[in-house]
Order: structure tokens, then sequence, then C-alpha cells
């Protein structure tokens, strides 16, 4: 049985397990402080030894009030982004990049455009290029990684089907970078976003869940009552390539910021998650 450190701030509710650490608050806003809070030390920490710090960036609707709580550290509280590097879990095939729903447009209306990370740090799949070009991209997205000294940080949302990144249902546990197809659960739940079904793209470049799981530290992210279920069987089923984010079961660094809805069915099993 693994503890979980007194968090640097806020006071939240702890759920022990072996692995991962799942940390329950009673708000959103308290858990992206906490994880902005943990954040910020590292970009500051690497800053003062005159070093770069690498994290790997989510984009959908999860990780927004944790983008504002790092744009408000950089406005108010003298963080600087100049030594990070950042790369995106995905992007969609198929848009142009200044397409309103692409990753890369998403990253810079609320995070990048708002801080001070130099623009030759910021990477993000390429959704554009030709078919034949994809398999270098993804081989090069790899390498980019690889050269920054691997992902000192990574955060993730979970999607409908368990995924993390765009790692659908059948994904390896041991997959790189790569050009994969959109479950329909996962472009159903885009098309809101897109006006309807009909424009949700059907494939995306994703780093793969062996690129995932070799991240030094992850924070998974998850709200409200919609995430409980999925959230459930990737905490408490089996390791399992249908659910991807399962495989954070296994890596020894992954931390779960969860608000009370989401992990509203995790408390209901005492026998697996101890509340403390
Ligand atoms: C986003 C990503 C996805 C999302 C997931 C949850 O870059 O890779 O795995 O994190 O689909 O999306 P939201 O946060 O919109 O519920």
């Amino acid at each position: 049985m693994r503890g979980i450190g007194t968090p640097a701030c806020g006071v939240p509710l702890f759920l022990f397990m072996s692995f991962p650490s799942i940390r329950v608050f009673d708000s959103r806003d308290v858990a992206v402080r906490e994880l902005a809070c943990e954040v910020s030390e590292l970009i500051r920490g690497r800053a003062a030894q005159g070093r770069l710090v690498v994290l790997g960036l989510a984009t959908g609707n999860t990780p927004l009030p944790f983008y504002q709580e790092l744009i408000r550290l950089h406005r108010h509280e003298g963080l600087s982004f100049a030594n990070v590097v950042t790369f995106n879990l995905d992007e969609y095939l198929g848009l142009a990049r200044e397409h309103p729903e692409t990753y890369w447009s998403f990253m810079h209306r609320h995070l990048f455009d708002h801080i001070d990370v130099p623009a030759s740090h910021i990477h993000l799949p390429s959704g554009t290029l030709p078919e034949a070009a994809i398999p270098a991209h993804c081989a090069e997205y790899e390498a980019s990684i690889h050269d920054a000294g691997g992902l000192d940080f990574q955060l993730l949302g979970i999607g409908g089907t368990g995924h993390i990144g765009f790692n659908e249902p059948g994904s390896p546990k041991d997959s790189r970078t790569r050009c994969v197809q959109l479950d329909e659960i996962t472009r159903r739940d885009a098309a809101p976003a897109f006006g309807g079904l009909e424009w949700v793209p059907t494939r995306a470049i994703t780093m793969g869940c062996g690129t995932i799981l070799a991240a030094r530290r992850i924070a998974l992210l998850a709200w409200g009552t919609k995430k409980a279920s999925i959230l459930r069987a990737a905490l408490t089923g089996p390791i399992t390539e249908q659910v991807s984010a399962s495989f954070l079961q296994e890596h020894p660094n992954t931390a779960f910021y969860l608000d009370r809805s989401a992990a509203s069915a995790l408390e209901a099993r005492r026998e697996t998650c101890q509340v403390s």
C-alpha cells in the first residue's frame, strides 16, 4: 500500500490504492489549483537550474480550468513558460490547421496565446499531411519527444471509451504515435462542437499508450458523473486494451484528480478504494 504525500496546497480527500493515487476534491477548481501548483513548482525548479521541462498536454473540456489556472499563475504570480517544451497528445486528421476545432487552434485559443511559451517549443501532430507522409511524421514526433529528454509530465483526460489520447479500444499497451480510426462513441461525443456527427473527422494522429506510459509523471483529470462508470472500469476493472486508461494502473507515478461526481462509482466500492 502506498500513501500519498501531503499536498503542497489544498486539502483534498484522498483514496489510497497501490497505484495510481486517486485524489478526490470538493470542486474541480480546488483540484486544478493543486495540480497547477505541482506543475508550477516543476517549471520553476527547472528554470532555477537553467533546464527545460517537457510537458505533454491534452485538449477537450476537462483541462480548460487547469489551463485557466496556468494563465492566472503566469499573469499574476510571475510564472514563466520560457523553459517549457510542449507535446500535445493528438490531432484530428483532415482539417485545415486553422479550423476552430483542430487541437492546434484549441491550444492556442485556450493556453499558448496567453503565456510566454516560445512558439518553437510547441509541438502538435500535423493533421494536414498527405497519406504517404503520415508514418514518417509519427516517427519524427516520437523522435522529437525522445530528443527533448522524454515527457516529464503528461496531462490526460478520459474519453467515453476509456481512451487516453485517442487510443481507442484495441490499442496495444506498447503502441506509439500513429494514425488511428476514431470510435463512434468518441465521434458522437465531439459532434456538438462540430455542429453534427457528419463533420467530425473519422481519423486522428495520437501518441500511443506506450508513449504516454513512458512519461515520468502522469495526471488524469475527470469531472462529473458522466465519467464515473468509465473511471470505475479504468481503475478497478481488468487491465485491458479495451480500456486504454486501465494501463495507468501499472504506472508508478500517476495521480487521478477527480471531483466527487466523477469519483462517485469508486467511493461506492470501498473494498478496492479505501477512503482516508
Ligand atoms: C484530448 C484527448 C482525449 C480527451 C478525452 C476527454 O487531447 O486526447 O483523450 O482527453 O476525450 O475529452 P473531454 O475532456 O472533452 O471529456
